[in-house]
């Protein structure tokens, strides 16, 4: 198939573009750069033998949206794009909404002109958790979110929904991702943050690689077998693997559906460090410090959905993704910065 993929250059992208390219399709990247790497796109071709076309374009901006369309006829399209990080979007609401909610309108409009019409969403996790006990399941709402990003995920679902049911040539999967880390395993991509890390992960590695001090463990007294919160970390590339099985799904079904990619499994966040420990041979300094605000204490899949429709189910484990990220991070120390400029 022809894939074109919005924010194909980001963490989650990147990964997704070799999954593609390594089974033998074709992709074209759009992608502003706004937060990732032209030296992505060419680690891709380097991981993978093959180029993906890449566009440096806003996915806001329509006409060359239409433009990309009309050179590379997708048959379908993954949908990444967008602004992600929680606290900046409790800070800037207007433009995170205007941001996620503009360019998926755009990238909508020239689908339909371009009768295009199998998509794969990106959504959120984090839109769980009010009221429900883990493990969550796809049904289990209601779907709000505490935060402006989460919020524009939930008004995002609701869109593809509401666009699906007027429409039944639309074929969409909205796919909530769990927490993802790790890396491909050639340590050549990864996941790189802009300034000081917002996730656990990548935090964990930028102390063990000495670019920060010490891990603040945010509370250490919530009801979980260690007090420490509770997530479902995810290898990205079982989620890559997650976005060509929804493909799949898609080539064959129509409406939308939703499904959860994640493990099914919860790690602590001492756990998770501990991981990285082994991974790294070192002991990695921490310290516990107050809970963040907004946060749950426990949070994983119920991941029957996905195994049972998409016949897809994660294989990594949390050993593998703390390897993979540590061999990143050590390739990479500044992440794609590191990379040597061209001569
Ligand atoms: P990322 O920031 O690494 O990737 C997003 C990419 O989109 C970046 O390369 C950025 O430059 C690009 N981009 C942003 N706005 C754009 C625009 N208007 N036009 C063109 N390109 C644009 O993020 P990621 O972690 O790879 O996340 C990908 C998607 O998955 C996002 O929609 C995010 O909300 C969602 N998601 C991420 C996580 C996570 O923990 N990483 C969890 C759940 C959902
Ligand atoms: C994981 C655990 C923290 C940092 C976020 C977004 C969510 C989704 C994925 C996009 C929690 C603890 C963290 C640290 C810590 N993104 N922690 N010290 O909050 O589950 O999810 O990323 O959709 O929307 O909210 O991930 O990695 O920030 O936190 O102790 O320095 O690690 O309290 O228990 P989270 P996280």
């Amino acid at each position: 198939m022809r894939i074109l993929i919005t924010g194909g250059a980001g963490y989650i992208g990147s990964h997704t573009a070799v999954a593609l390219l390594d089974r033998g399709h074709d992709v074209t990247i759009v992608d502003d750069l706004s937060n990732s790497s032209s030296i992505a796109i060419q680690r891709i071709a380097q991981i993978t033998g093959r180029a993906p076309v890449f566009h440096e374009l806003d996915a806001r901006d329509e006409e060359a949206l239409d433009r990309v369309f009309a050179d590379s006829s997708p048959d379908a399209v993954i949908h990444f794009a967008g602004l992600k990080a929680v606290g900046e979007s409790v800070a800037e609401p207007l433009r995170y909404y205007s941001h996620n909610l503009d360019a998926t309108f755009a990238l909508l409009r020239v689908m339909e002109a371009h009768d295009v019409r199998r998509l794969v969403f990106s959504s959120s996790a984090t839109l769980y958790g009010g009221g429900q006990e883990p493990p969550y399941a796809e049904e289990d709402g209601p779907f709000s979110s505490t935060n402006p990003y989460g919020q524009s995920k939930a008004m995002l679902e609701r869109i593809l929904t509401d666009i699906a049911a007027a429409d039944p040539r639309w074929s969409i999967a909205v796919l909530r991702y769990f927490n993802p880390i790790g890396a491909h395993p050639s340590g050549l991509i990864g996941e790189d943050p802009n300034g000081i890390p917002n996730n656990l992960a990548p935090y964990i590695s930028q102390v063990a690689v000495g670019r920060l001090p010490e891990v603040t463990v945010f509370g250490d007294d919530y009801e979980t077998p260690d007090g420490t919160g509770e997530r479902d970390y995810i290898h990205v590339d079982d989620l890559a693997a997650g976005h060509v099985a929804a493909l799949s799904r898609i080539a064959e079904h129509r409406g939308v559906r939703t499904w959860n990619l994640g493990t099914g499994v919860p790690t602590s966040v001492l756990a998770l460090i501990g991981a990285f420990e082994e991974a790294v041979g070192a002991p990695i300094p921490r310290r516990v410090g107050p809970r963040r605000g907004g946060d749950l204490a426990r949070a994983w899949a119920d991941v029957s959905r996905a195994r049972a429709e998409l016949g897809w189910k994660a294989t990594r484990s949390v050993a593998d993704m703390a390897r993979d990220s540590w061999r990143w991070q050590t390739m990479n120390p500044n992440g794609f910065s590191s990379a040597a400029p061209p001569v």
